[in-house]
């Protein structure tokens, strides 16, 4: 039994219907580049939101989580935030989306588990929305089209429901992003979601959000480490969205829909009529997009010294541009930087804290987590425990 399903049995006293489980990602390359219809490539890794469900005959939701000791109860036509229980927001804003797409579902019990750290920038709350929609899927099965709802999936003998298509795996994703805007307001892009439900074991995904293609490119013979700096980011604090409205407001002067169609020159010869942070965010996803593009090229060509380079000067326009970053952040890339076997690192996702993502020569992962865990904890006091990640295939 999975830690969901032992939760469900001790709660609820009997055994959960089905359980589900949908990975957290990293981005690899591309800091705040999705909702500027931009270029990122990123991983789904080892590390899960879990979900055991049984649906129920009251109309009621109750949850439980092992990171919370408070149940959450609500009924499931009243979808109201409650402070005291701000993580069942992530649930409550998928199941009002899934009410608005005219999916049908009545009340369910559900216990959740999870191994993604929270507030690490590993994506936790994309991974719980994704886990909600596909256990509502499975309870009250439904298809999600571009043109919107399909006929629902019907059970085989065995009572399973037909695998995700591709064009589902996006329309969920989406799903989901919306329920993140509307219901928990942060005006986030699509990248978390897409990747927890569109990651390939041992590859990278490379997405266009102008789009939504993905593609998958292998990324073999080098680990992936994750260092959490320990500082606890938190993407409902204002900032992130305030960091939007610059990436739109400098697309506006400069009359053009999303960063996506501008280029250096553009920037700069508008730049006298942006506020200093406006021009700032801009000349970050600007020159950011252009490095993903390069790094797809080398990651092709099987390049990672090169690659890493990209991963490095990534950090720097974070830190410097669009000032997304922390001392902590900083003095981590700074040392993965001096160790030996270390190609790239970087700060991955919304940035304020969480962590960094560093491409490490497979033979030597091992000494790098545990030099970067030392001289870091020397320098700040801070101890981390570098995670060592495997890439996996998406939620299904
Ligand atoms: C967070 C958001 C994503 C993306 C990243 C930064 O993870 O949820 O949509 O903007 O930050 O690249």
């Amino acid at each position: 039994m999975t830690e969901s399903q032992q939760l469900y049995k001790k709660h609820f006293g009997e055994t959960s219907f089905r359980s589900v489980r949908a990975p957290g990602r990293l981005e690899l390359l591309g800091n705040h580049t999705d909702y500027n219809e931009g270029l990122v490539m990123s991983l789904a890794v080892d590390r899960y939101i879990e979900v055991a469900f049984a649906p129920r005959n009251d109309g009621k939701v109750e949850l439980v989580s092992t990171a919370f000791s408070k149940p959450e109860i609500f009924w499931a036509d009243r979808l109201e935030k409650n402070p005291e229980a701000a993580w069942a927001d992530y649930i409550k804003g998928v199941l009002e989306q899934l009410r608005k797409r005219g999916i049908h579902f009545s009340g369910f019990n559900a216990a959740l588990h999870g191994t993604i750290p929270m507030g690490a920038g590993m994506s936790s709350s994309a991974a719980l929305e994704v886990a909600t929609a596909l256990a509502v899927r499975q309870m009250f099965p439904y298809a999600l089209k571009t043109t919107g709802l399909g006929a629902a999936p019907e059970r085989d003998s065995r009572g399973n429901l037909p695998p995700l298509t591709h064009e589902e795996r996006i329309e969920i994703a989406k799903l989901c992003r919306d329920a993140e805007n509307q219901f928990v307001g942060v005006r986030c892009g699509l990248l978390d979601q897409l990747s927890s439900l569109c990651g390939r074991a041992g590859c990278a995904m490379e997405i266009d959000f102008q789009s939504t293609h993905v593609k998958v490119e292998p990324l073999a013979g080098e680990a992936i480490v994750v260092c959490n700096s320990g500082v606890h980011h938190s993407l409902v604090a204002g900032a992130y969205n305030q960091l939007r409205q610059n990436c739109e407001n400098a697309a506006g002067i400069m009359g053009v829909r999303s960063l996506r169609m501008a280029d250096e020159a553009l920037v700069k010869k508008f730049q006298p009529k942006m506020t200093e942070r406006e021009f700032e965010c801009a000349w970050h996803v600007v020159t950011e997009i252009h490095r993903v593009a390069a790094g797809v090229r080398a990651l092709r060509e099987d390049d990672h010294v090169q690659f890493g380079q990209f991963m490095f000067q990534s950090h720097e326009s974070s830190r410097d541009f669009f000032r997304n970053s922390v001392p902590e952040l900083d003095k981590l890339v700074a040392l993965a930087h001096e160790i030996p076997g270390c190609l790239g690192a970087r700060l991955t996702g919304g940035g304020f804290g969480g962590a960094t993502i560093n491409l490490v020569a497979h033979h030597q992962a091992e000494s790098f987590m545990q030099i970067i865990a030392e001289r870091y904890e020397k320098a700040t006091g801070i101890k981390t425990n570098p995670i060592l990640c495997q890439i996996v295939d998406g939620a299904d």
